[in-house]
């Protein structure tokens, strides 16, 4: 059956030294580990800790939101071994749409790709309204043009997003550098909360540190209830343990985004070294600076009371420490920059590598001969977030970002013990421990974090997925690469040699099943 039809790894590894043929430029290969962290850091610290923490300790978790960035923090690693271990043998732009394709089958590579494309468009939308917001608060700008309430259009978000969108079609070095600067300026503000924050921690705010479960207010219950509560006929709560895991869920939109650094395989110098240390350095340097964050937070300043705007900033105003507060809104700014920036170099990478093989059409995959970059993809990305962050309130779908990544990650554990089966051999410079286990308890993991989510949640990522399938039903299926190969060697059989023309060059036939 088609749709289970899998691209052969020695395809997709010939592709990636290839880039579609002679007469193409190649992506270039200059990023080393320190680069590859720097964009990892630069797409995961964002308006998870600079905002969603406040929120969700606020309404959810009480000072337990610490224990739930350190469980998003484990959760993520468990997932970052496994795509270390993918990233590392088969280096490809288009990460775990690639390892899907390779392993599980066309349809899988697909939903998996558009549920990518979701990923990194509304993250990069929602982010984009949260940096105007952070803009307008430093510069008292008009919320109406530059914030959320009784705003018609938010010029500040479309104009970072064009900007940076120029950015990243003039080149991946000229990306790097940017970001590189962005993140220094990052770390060290988070650095600075934690130091800083320490003098007016307060214990009496620490405790209790998981507040007990009460039951929900209005708005709380329906379908803004997590899926769990829902599945096992649970009375709608807040707080307590169950809090805790929902925050988990909700805040896992803080971990979003390290994946992005896999799509840079075909871009970093020497991925099979590389690739393990730029994505596995990135989570554990977030998970540390998250728990101490919000451990800052949550001591600062009662649950109850924290700012649900900008929580850190106003912590440091209700201390007294005006100045730092202002430093926090500028450093929000530039990390906020950053995170639009990758978040924008790597849905044009997933968009190049599903264009490429042809399940979208392929001319949008033309790599531009001075740049190096798909400049078509990148362009066409660029003006679709800047739609979408200019005119949709988007906050209300950071949980759809979570709940697209979490099923992403799925795929790459089960990917893990499947390939292993099924190709052996293949060249595994980095090898998650304990495997099936560690993979096997990975895809788990997620799967119950998503099952944290709320209902609206499933149903808004299902609506999504169900205009996937009608784009690669009407399209993709018939018109993708190996579906023309298959064609072409069916064509051929039947013919063969219908003019007296040598075989056409190119791959070994798809690997149907
Ligand atoms: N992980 C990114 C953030 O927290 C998307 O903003």
């Amino acid at each position: 059956m088609s749709i289970l039809r899998t691209k052969p790894i020695d395809d997709v590894l010939a592709q990636a030294d290839d880039a579609g043929g002679e007469d193409r430029p190649k992506l270039r290969r200059r990023l080393g580990s320190i680069d590859l962290m720097g964009f990892g850091v630069g797409i995961v610290i964002g308006t998870g800790i600079f905002t969603l923490t406040g929120i969700e300790a606020k309404n959810s978790a009480g000072p337990g939101v610490v224990i739930s960035f350190a469980i998003g923090g484990v959760v993520a690693m468990l997932a970052a071994f496994c795509y270390a271990e993918l990233a590392s043998s088969v280096p490809t732009a288009g990460s775990a749409y690639t390892y899907a394709y390779a392993t599980m089958g066309e349809l899988a590579a697909w939903i998996i790709g558009w549920d990518l494309l979701l990923e990194f468009a509304l993250g990069s939308a929602v982010v984009a309204r949260g940096w105007s917001g952070y803009l307008a608060n430093l510069f008292g700008l008009p919320t109406a043009w530059f914030g959320e309430e009784g705003s018609v259009v938010n010029l500040g978000a479309i104009a970072i997003v064009l900007i940076l969108g120029v950015v990243a079609t003039v080149g991946i070095r000229q990306s790097a550098r940017v970001t590189n600067v962005l993140v220094v300026v990052k770390v060290a503000i988070c650095v600075f909360i934690v130091v800083a924050g320490f003098f007016f921690v307060k214990a009496a705010n620490l405790t209790p540190f998981i507040p007990p479960a009460k039951p929900a207010e209005e708005g709380e219950g329906g379908l803004a209830q997590p899926l769990s509560q829902a599945l096992f006929g649970l009375a709608p709560s807040a707080y307590g343990i169950a809090g805790v895991l929902s925050a988990a869920a909700v805040v896992f939109f803080a971990y979003t985004g390290f994946e992005a650094v896999a799509n840079l395989g075909e871009e970093t110098k020497k991925p099979r070294r590389d690739m393990p240390i730029g994505l596995i350095g990135t989570l554990a340097l977030s998970t540390l600076l998250y728990v101490g964050v919000s451990l800052v937070l949550v001591g600062m300043v009662s649950y109850t009371e924290i700012d649900e705007g900008a929580p850190i900033a106003a912590a440091f105003q209700a201390a007294g420490a005006n100045w730092a507060a202002v430093l926090v809104s500028i450093a929000a700014v530039a990390g906020l920059t950053s995170v639009i920036l990758v978040e924008l170099v790597t849905l044009s990478r997933i968009g190049f590598a599903v264009s490429r093989d042809g399940l979208v059409p392929n001319g949008i995959a033309k790599i531009h001969p001075r740049w190096g970059t798909p400049y078509r993809m990148t362009a066409i990305v660029t003006i679709a977030v800047a739609a979408l962050a200019g005119f949709l309130p988007l906050s209300a779908l950071a949980d759809l970002v979570s709940i697209g990544t979490l099923f992403a990650f799925v795929i790459v554990s089960v990917a893990i013990p499947v390939l292993r089966r099924t190709k052996p051999a293949l060249n595994r410079p980095f090898r998650v421990p304990l495997s099936p286990v560690l993979p096997i308890g990975s895809a788990l993991a997620c799967l119950y974090l998503m099952t944290n989510l709320s209902l609206e949640t499933w149903l808004r990522f299902g609506v999504w997925l169900v205009i996937g399938g009608i784009i690669y039903f009407g399209y993709g299926r018939r018109k993708n690469r190996l579906a023309r190969k298959e064609q072409e060697t069916e064509h051929r059989a039947a013919d063969p040699d219908p003019d007296g023309f040598p075989p056409a060059r190119g791959g070994q036939p798809a690997n149907t099943k």
